[in-house]
């Protein structure tokens, strides 16, 4: 029996919470957080389960395995630094950490500790990214031109961190999930209209290997929730709406055919482009939050490496960097390491 712990249990942390008390051969022993109203609803609900308000009373146990950090992001670095020094698991929430430094002493406590450090970019579980990543790899829809992302709601407004650091760091683990490696230069630009300092609208705008582009709109302040990602292929189109829950995905075999583009008459021109059909492949809907579980209490009991490790959240972190550096200086094109 893996005996687990969590450490946050605010908006997020009672879905992690629910998962892990789903699984076979996984035990809760101890949930805690800062707000005593938070541990009175988990008790309601999990009489059976320790609460305290006091962090090192888990990351400090030995008795317990492993222990997931769901608490602002200023804050997951110290919980899980002494997490792995007490021999511990970790699996903390995206992003890994407050900055590429801390996650980088993250992953070599964790390779020191011979522990899993695993971090919850849950978009990597979801069923309809999955099959995106394989209709791009497959060469279905061609070269791959240009990603274009939408994360929008009105709210949850966050004061720790800014609209890019809570919803883009999603879009960047997929956009780089999806093309096989990491981003090499950004430009950003945010606006700040709730709070002074933090940005609750941010555009960024990410090159990668080839001259791939990837743009993302994230932001808590619009009247509509769009969790939405377009892939333009040289062949084909691929949209994925997370917000369509029976069919997330579309391909359309729709394009303009280049050579005909520069051609000097505007009939030519019409003809280049191709209106085909649109496919909706049936896809087996996961929770993905469950499949992340899973493969973290799997990786645990078997030291096998995460799909989103400690490098995994470090490159994440480090293109959230040079995009902040890019909002503060002008929206001027940053380098990512
Ligand atoms: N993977 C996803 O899809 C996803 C979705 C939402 C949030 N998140 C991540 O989960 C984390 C938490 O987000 P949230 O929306 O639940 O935030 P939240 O503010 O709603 O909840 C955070 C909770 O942590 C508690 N807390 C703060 N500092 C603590 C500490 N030092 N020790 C113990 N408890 C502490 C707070 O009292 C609060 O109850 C963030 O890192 C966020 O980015 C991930």
């Amino acid at each position: 029996m893996i005996k687990a712990a969590i450490v946050g249990v605010g908006r997020w942390g009672p879905n992690i919470l629910r998962n892990f008390v789903s699984m076979d051969g996984v035990q809760v022993v101890r949930v805690c957080d800062l707000d005593e109203e938070r541990l009175a609803a988990i008790r309601k609900k999990f009489p059976a389960i320790d609460t305290t308000t006091r962090p090192e009373h888990v990351t400090g146990d030995s008795r317990i395995d492993c222990t997931v950090i769901c608490t602002p992001v200023a804050s997951h670095y110290a919980l899980a630094e002494q997490a792995l020094k007490t021999g511990q698991h970790v699996f903390v929430e995206k992003p890994l950490a407050a900055s590429a430094a801390e996650c980088s002493k993250l992953i070599a406590l964790a390779e020191e500790r011979q522990r899993i450090a695993f971090v919850g970019h849950t978009f990597k579980y979801n069923a309809g990214i999955r099959a995106a990543k394989s209709y791009i790899e497959s060469g279905e829809l061609g070269d791959i031109y240009l990603i274009d992302a939408n994360r929008t709601n009105l709210g949850p407004v966050r004061y720790d961190v800014n609209a890019l650091w809570d919803l883009a760091s999603h879009d960047i683990s997929i956009f780089s999930y999806w093309l096989g490696g990491e981003p090499c230069s950004v430009s950003a630009h945010g606006g700040c209209y709730l709070n002074r300092s933090i940005e609750d609208v941010v555009y960024a705008t990410f090159t990668y290997a080839g001259g791939v582009i990837a743009h993302v709109h994230a932001s808590w302040l619009n009247p509509r929730k769009i969790r939405e990602i377009t892939v333009v292929g040289s062949k084909k189109m691929l949209v994925w709406n997370d917000m369509n829950l029976s069919e997330p995905i579309r391909i359309y075999n729709k394009g303009i055919d280049k050579g005909d583009i520069y051609s000097d008459t505007f009939d030519s021109f019409r003809l280049s482009i191709r209106e085909g059909e649109v496919m909706i492949p049936s896809i087996q809907l996961n929770e993905p939050l469950l499949t992340e579980c899973i493969h973290f209490i799997d990786c645990v009991r078997t030291g096998r490496q995460p799909l989103t490790d400690g490098c995994d959240g470090l490159n994440v972190v480090r293109a959230l960097e040079a995009a902040t550096d890019s909002m503060r200086r002008n929206s001027v094109r940053v380098p990512i390491a």
